[in-house]
């Protein structure tokens, strides 16, 4: 995720930004830039001085060279989301004269036709970027206060956005306004600070102020001033930072996995942002629609967590765009003989877009003149680079090993993209489609609901914090979820877990089964309730205890199960999304009971560079 650092005070505005970033960088970036003003002297008039530099904060810091003292500046680390990374995209972004310079984190997702409109109205665009409209939008508004026209550039986007403005006019102020992306005060002594986060100025105060969505902050060396966007004052409490950097890092998580699990309501709104058009899911901006209508047969190809992600997109595909998929270990797809035809499609997925298995199977096609779709959550990442088109998941980063924001972002481009191509197809009813997108916009808010079961999750992880093997057991959609729930809890806890297709035990597996072997039973699908039931009376009648996992109307099935985790009514094709989170949530608090690093698992890696 991006980094925001703003300073407006006595001192001197360069190093406390570039300290700033700096303590951002543990989030990772791929460019940083920075914003200074510079008073008019007798050389020249009062301007901005950008500096933007791909490549590490020390780089940008380095063509910085030994500038002058500033009482004014923003800085930027960026992780690409619209546009490559490189100089250009980096931000600060500033308007066609150079005299407003503006910094972002979120998306603004009506960018395309603004960018359109302002560029017919003569505006220069030298960037990529989702976010050099909003600065090209305040030029268009300025008149004689800044404050007046970063207000009407709000009225004009939408989209999730922290924006910090400043301006070469009007050099004694700071203007911020924040939806749906972090952003802090930070309050000084003749000196204030504005941040994306809290570890960007701890160590120069402890006084902060968070600032909520709909929020627009003026900031001076002297005050803070907080209004809606309608210009309403806002009352706000002083918070009092007790953190240490590192617990500051983790958002006062314990673990990036319990951040990164905690993010996905957010990371799930980003995914789907700009994604729907009048109530039905829009990729037009992709290009690729002759190439979707026709497609005779699609190879979804990918490793670990990313290929459960691609079980699920399997069965979205086949039920609403009627194509028949396979979904294939990357490791294994690049051995087989595959028989190719013409008009078949691959879609590799990859968090990291790095992984060597993926990278490899995506060559592969590309040699036998297959296209390849990428849905990978780094932007340039090689396998973002190779594929001939790319969906970006816009999860943020992803710091922790086990992958948990990463897939259900995943599973929500899966959804989104079975949805359009049955919408272009015309495999699926309409009318059904648009619901389905409807709901689509719901799974944030289910998500949370289901992350409140937090304690009783870490309780049941603590009554079973000694067992040594467990079983995970769905049918359908429920199975694709029950492998990645068990790859969770194996991942970071050690303790060994079992994927199984519910109907598959009694074929062997059951002799595996006694009372010191919990089962997980995944209940989401109310078509397969009762055959699902079947079998968890099967494994409880060799002892076991079962734990499910199921939806609130379906609960009145499960009576027999020993302990229930429920879930809201959600459609049965979109569960995964909701019933992956208890199981995180599980395996996080397993792994935390039995003294495992969490986030750095033994013998893993985060990013598989290796065959
Ligand atoms: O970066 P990728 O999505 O290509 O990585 C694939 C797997 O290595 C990854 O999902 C791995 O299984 C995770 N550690 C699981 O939590």
């Amino acid at each position: 995720m991006c980094g925001i650092m703003g300073y407006i005070g006595k001192g001197n505005a360069i190093p406390v930004i570039v300290d700033g970033l700096a303590r951002l960088e543990y989030r990772g970036y791929d460019s940083a830039g920075i914003a200074v003003y510079r008073p008019d002297n007798d050389a020249s008039e009062a301007y901005l001085q950008v500096t933007k530099k791909k490549g590490r904060l020390a780089d940008m810091v380095d063509a910085l060279g030994d500038a002058p003292a500033s009482q004014l500046g923003i800085g930027h680390t960026r992780w690409a989301t619209h546009g490559v990374p490189s100089d250009k995209n980096a931000h600060p972004h500033t308007d066609c004269s150079g005299n407003i310079a503006l910094i972002h984190n979120g998306i603004i997702e009506n960018y395309a036709p603004l960018r359109k409109q302002l560029m017919l109205e003569g505006h220069d665009f030298v960037s990529e970027t989702d976010t050099e409209v909003m600065v090209h939008l305040i030029e268009k508004y300025y008149e004689d206060s800044l404050e007046e026209a970063v207000r009407k550039a709000l009225g004009a986007v939408y989209g999730s956005f922290a924006i910090v403005v400043i301006s070469a006019q009007e050099p004694d102020k700071i203007i911020a306004a924040k939806k749906a992306s972090p952003m802090i005060v930070g309050l000084g002594e003749g000196e204030n600070y504005l941040a994306s986060d809290i570890p960007a100025i701890l160590g120069r105060t402890k006084k902060v102020y968070i600032i909520e969505d709909n929020e627009f902050v003026i900031l001076t060396a002297d005050s803070v001033t907080i209004s809606d966007f309608e210009g309403n004052p806002v009352e706000k409490e002083i918070f009092e930072v007790t953190w240490d950097l590192e617990l500051a890092e983790k958002g006062g998580f314990e673990h990036f996995m319990l951040k990164e699990i905690h993010e996905q309501p957010e990371a799930i709104r980003k995914t789907i942002a700009g994604r729907i058009n009048d109530g039905m899911v829009d990729f037009a901006d992709l290009d690729f629609n002759d190439v979707l209508k026709k497609i005779n047969k699609i190879f979804i190809v990918a490793c670990g967590t990313a290929y459960h992600a691609g079980l699920v997109g399997r069965l979205a595909i086949e039920k609403l765009a009627g194509i028949p998929v396979e979904t294939d270990i990357a490791s294994e797809f690049r051995y087989r003989k595959v028989l190719w035809q013409p008009d078949d499609l691959m879609i590799v997925i990859s968090q990291s877009g790095e992984t060597a298995d993926t990278l490899a199977a995506l060559r592969e096609a590309k040699s036998h003149g297959i296209k390849v779709l990428a849905v990978t959550n780094v932007v340039g990442s090689a396998v973002a680079r190779e594929a001939d088109r790319v969906i970006y998941t816009h999860a943020g980063p992803e710091i922790a090993v086990a992958s948990t924001k990463a897939y259900s972002t995943q599973l929500v481009v899966m959804y989104l993209l079975a949805i359009y191509m049955a919408n272009i197809r015309q495999s699926y009813d309409q009318d059904k489609l648009k619901g389905l997108t409807h709901e689509m916009c719901y799974l944030d808010t289910m998500v949370e609901q289901v992350l409140k079961e937090n304690d009783a999750l870490k309780a049941l992880a603590g009554k079973y914090r000694d067992v040594q093997d467990t079983f995970f057991l769905g049918r359908g959609l429920d199975y694709a979820v029950a492998m990645e729930g068990a790859l969770k809890l194996k991942e970071i806890s050690y303790v060994h877990a079992e994927a199984y297709a519910a109907g598959e035990l009694k074929h062997g597996p059951l002799a595996l089964i006694h009372q010191d072997v919990p089962v997980l039973a995944l209940i989401t699908q109310d078509k397969l309730v009762d055959k699902s039931m079947s079998n968890i009376k099967e494994v409880k009648a060799r002892g076991a205890v079962v734990i499910a996992i199921c939806k609130e109307n379906l609960q009145e099935s499960c009576q027999e199960c020993d302990e229930q985790i429920l879930l809201p009514r959600v459609n049965p094709l979109l569960a995964p999304i909701i019933s992956v989170v208890p199981l995180q949530v599980f395996s996080y608090y397993m792994a935390l009971y039995r003294g495992a690093d969490v986030d750095k698992p033994r013998n893993l890696a985060k990013s598989v560079t290796v065959e």
